[in-house]
């Protein structure tokens, strides 16, 4: 099996990830009941905070924090909402210098309605499906050992180009996943077959693995995923944990880690960038699940997705006194 450079990288090889993916904040309102009311009603609520929002913008924060050396090629709006992002992600250490402004759409932006126990979501894509492949320098792509793109369903553009352009990392010898997240036109397919084959780990959760394969359980599906190309699916289940299928057959299960949840917003984006980060690191599909579950977990402990995310030594040391890690 060719692990790519999972392992020892070349010297020249200085980024560690390159992520192109969807760039929006995340606007939360929380109240015991945050519904609106229509009819021109003004209602007091609790809080109201601007945050990094999409999912690979918080990988990318996660990955950043757990000391991988992250660039990240998206698109913003010309408005304050995309300064806000690009500051920000500049600020968790991200190399955002290939991400392109755009003037002719605003910003894609979120506004999460979070209540006691539920939450509503409000989207406009804005900017987010302009990325395209030809947004991606091919100079980045020489310093990349790994390639990652978050929520694949939303980047119209990219989407075609993506199976072409994993081949062409694999080629180069750079390793490859993503992250589906889930598929608002309901198809459930968007070439990820083709892209698939060209993947080195997958990263959706249990619903969208079920969904994509049609298959009735989580394993069945992992399986039925590893058989299309990746060297491992690793699919999240919540509170549940999440669990690891290989091309021969192994299902490896790993549970969440308790803590006092707050959010669980970009969970499955903090796991995502735990596993990697281990699996970049050549560490097993066990200890890639251990971190991966235990960022996610941690990451649940505050408001938004990027403000619990763990370092690496304390997301081994929560692995390790609940048991996961050796
Ligand atoms: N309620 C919870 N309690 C403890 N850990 C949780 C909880 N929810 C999520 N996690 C942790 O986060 C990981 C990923 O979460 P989840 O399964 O929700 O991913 P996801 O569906 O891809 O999330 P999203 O796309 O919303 O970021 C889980 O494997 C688990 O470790
Ligand atoms: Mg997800």
């Amino acid at each position: 099996m060719n692990d790519g450079n999972r392992v020892s990288g070349s010297a020249d090889r200085d980024v560690d990830v390159l992520v192109l993916g969807e760039i929006n904040p995340d606007v939360i309102v929380r109240a015991i009941d945050p519904r609106p009311q229509f009819g021109q009603v003004e209602r007091l609520v609790d809080t109201i905070d601007l945050v990094v929002g999409s999912s690979s913008a918080i990988f990318a924060c996660g990955a950043a924090r757990l000391g991988l050396r992250v660039a990240f090629v998206g698109v913003v709006g010309d408005d304050p909402m995309g300064r806000f992002m690009l500051d920000t992600m500049r600020g968790h250490g991200i190399d955002v210098s290939a991400c392109r402004v755009d003037d002719t759409l605003p910003t894609g932006a979120s506004v999460i309605l979070a209540g006691d126990g539920d939450r509503a979501i409000l989207t406009a894509p804005g900017t987010v499906p302009l990325l395209r492949d030809e947004d991606v320098p091919a100079v980045l792509l020489d310093r990349a050992r790994h390639l990652h793109v978050g929520s694949v369903f939303l980047l119209d553009a990219l989407r075609p180009k993506l199976a072409e352009r994993f081949a062409a990392a694999r080629r180069a010898g750079i390793t490859t996943s993503f992250d589906c997240n889930w598929d608002p036109s309901g198809a459930w397919d968007g070439g990820l077959r083709a892209i698939l084959a060209h993947t080195t780990v997958f990263l959706p959760n249990a619903a969208e693995a079920v969904r994509i394969t049609g298959r009735e359980s989580t394993e069945e599906a992992a399986l039925a995923l590893a058989a299309m190309g990746p060297h491992v699916v690793a699919v999240k289940c919540g509170a549940d944990g999440a669990l690891a299928g290989e091309p021969d057959g192994t299902i490896t299960r790993m549970p969440a880690i308790a803590v006092e949840t707050v959010d669980t917003t970009g969970a499955g984006d903090s796991f995502d960038a735990g596993f990697l980060a281990a699996w970049l690191a050549g560490r097993p599909v066990r200890d890639c699940l251990a971190v991966g579950v235990s960022c996610g977990s941690l990451s649940t402990r505050r408001i938004g997705g990027t403000a619990a995310q763990p370092t690496l030594a304390d997301a081994e040391a929560a692995a390790r006194s609940s048991g996961l890690l050796g």
